[in-house]
């Protein structure tokens, strides 16, 4: 015989099956890379990894970045952090696509003009503040 809870039961696993199925999609959109970055991206290889990259990358990141990112990656007004779990998390190529891309509309210019060499020095700048991910890489 079929109990009341059980029809209950029942009709609440397949709610719950149906909301799982029908948030999937979504829940996987939210999980794509750092700012939607393509799998391409987040697949490329950073060729200019040692501490002399790294110092480089400091250099250039104090000529190009500092001024809106601060002086210790701190933000300032609009331009974020670059200490947060978002970038810290966020992948090599991830970072270098991003930056070379820039985001204008929200005041992130495009760093296309720096070398492909300079770009990848400031993603192990990035990287080396105290990134563990990447350190393990
Ligand atoms: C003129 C100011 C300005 C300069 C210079 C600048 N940025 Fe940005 N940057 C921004 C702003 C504003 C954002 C936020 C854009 C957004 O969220 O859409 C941003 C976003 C970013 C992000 C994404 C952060 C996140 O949490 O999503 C990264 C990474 C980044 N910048 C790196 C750099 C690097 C590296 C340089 C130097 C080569 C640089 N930026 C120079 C203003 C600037």
């Amino acid at each position: 015989m079929i109990s009341r809870a059980h029809i209950l039961f029942t009709s609440v696993a397949i709610v719950s099956v149906g909301a799982a199925l029908w948030l999937a999609p979504y829940a996987a959109a939210q999980n794509s890379g750092f700012r939607n970055a393509p799998a391409s991206a987040a697949e490329m290889k950073n060729p200019y990894k040692s501490a002399s990259a790294a110092a480089a990358g400091q250099k250039l990141y104090a000529l190009n970045c500092a001024q809106c990112h601060g002086s210790n990656l701190q933000g300032i007004g609009p331009a974020p952090a670059l200490d947060r779990a978002p970038v810290r998390n966020a992948k090599p190529g991830e970072l270098f696509w991003f930056i070379t891309k820039g985001k204008l509309e929200s005041g992130m210019p495009s760093w296309s003009n720096l070398s492909q060499q300079q770009r990848w020095q400031i993603v192990t700048f990035l990287e080396s503040q105290g990134n563990t991910k990447a350190a393990a890489k």
